[in-house]
């Protein structure tokens, strides 16, 4: 007897409900996912993905160096699954120390050059997800009272008029401001660079944990001016505060922001799950809604219109194998501790 195909497709559609709903949602896992990002971005990634496979993500918000710092911490007992997101220095950092794992995504194909620079300068064992330029936000208000013209240079930083009226995060912590001070070291020779740091250093009211902190302040009037990724200060633009994006007239470094699989991970497939998914067109848009303008990775996702036109900057031609290797990033962060963080303000 010929059994109708609607009985059929019925009994199909049946048979699969029951199978999926017979397995229980905790059969799809979980994944414990060190985010380093900014918490709006990092919270859209974690519940779209478990929107998407069921898999229940137990996410944390920390800057690129801390994340580093607590898997070098955990190296012998892994707690993190993947690493999203945060400067690709420390990614870098974390694949020479084998604190990462080698991974080919089907998805490599679709992404950019620059992303796949990062993951064969990290052996595999991270990937570009977003590119942004360094640069910084001043808050317009603060400048005009100061009466001094708008910066638009690293040099005019230095102003006498802005002592204790710049924020950077320190680069320990931060990715950014590990970025700056692997910038300054490039753009200016590492002599020249480390007296700018000196200079600069009277100028800075704080040193943040986090790098995108100064452009909050900027945009509140806190501080004058904010060294941030320009993409940070561009957040607080666009919602009309009074703060100013500026790409610095010298020229100036950029990161690729990276992801990594964490070596050892418990929950290794659900990894390598979150990592293609992640790469995907659908989930790199989620990046804009979050109100993250950094220019996407996978070249069939959508670049954010608010996103700084890096192509029209002048950026330099940043060594992220040199500067995201295990021995300069700690002899520099050794030295900016010794000769500018321990200067008296
Ligand atoms: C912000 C930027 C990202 C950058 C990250 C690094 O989220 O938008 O592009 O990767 O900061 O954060 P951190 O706190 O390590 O400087």
């Amino acid at each position: 007897m010929q059994t109708k195909s609607w009985l059929k497709a019925g009994l199909f559609a049946a048979v699969a409900t029951a199978s999926f709903a017979a397995v229980p949602a905790r059969a799809q896992g979980a994944l414990v996912m060190y985010c380093g990002v900014q918490e709006e971005w990092c919270r859209a990634m974690s519940t779209a993905f478990e929107k998407d496979t069921g898999i229940k993500v137990a996410m944390t918000r920390k800057s690129a160096g801390e994340i580093y710092a607590q898997l070098k911490a955990e190296s012998a007992n892994p707690r993190g699954d993947i690493w999203w997101g945060g400067t690709g220095d420390p990614h870098l950092q974390a694949a020479e120390e084998g604190l990462t794992q080698e991974y080919e995504s089907p998805v490599n194909k679709d992404l950019n050059d620059w992303a796949i620079s990062q993951w064969t300068a990290a052996k595999k064992r991270s990937i570009g997800i977003y590119a942004g330029a360094l640069g910084f936000g001043f808050n317009t208000q603060q400048i005009k009272q100061k009466g001094i013209p708008e910066p638009k240079c690293w040099a005019d930083l230095l102003n006498a008029k802005l002592k204790d009226d710049v924020q950077v995060a320190d680069p320990n912590s931060s990715g950014t401001a590990y970025n700056l001070l692997a910038t300054v070291v490039q753009l200016m020779g590492e002599d020249k660079g480390f007296e700018y740091l000196k200079a600069l250093h009277k100028n800075i009211s704080q040193y943040t944990k986090s790098g995108a902190a100064p452009a909050k302040a900027a945009s509140l009037g806190e501080t004058a001016v904010g060294i941030v990724f320009i993409h940070d200060a561009v957040v607080f633009a666009v919602q009309g505060d009074p703060i100013k994006p500026v790409a610095p007239c010298e020229g100036t470094g950029y990161e690729i922001g990276s992801m990594s699989i964490v070596k050892g991970a418990r929950n290794l497939d659900n990894a390598k799950k979150f990592y293609d998914w992640a790469l995907t067109p659908a989930a790199q848009a989620l990046a804009a809604p979050a109100k993250s303008y950094q220019v996407p990775s996978n070249k069939n996702a959508p670049v954010p219109a608010q996103s700084p036109k890096m192509s029209e900057m002048k950026l330099i031609n940043y060594d992220f194998v040199k500067y995201g290797s295990s021995a300069e990033r700690n002899r520099l962060l050794a030295k900016w501790d010794k000769e500018v963080k321990a200067l008296p303000k």
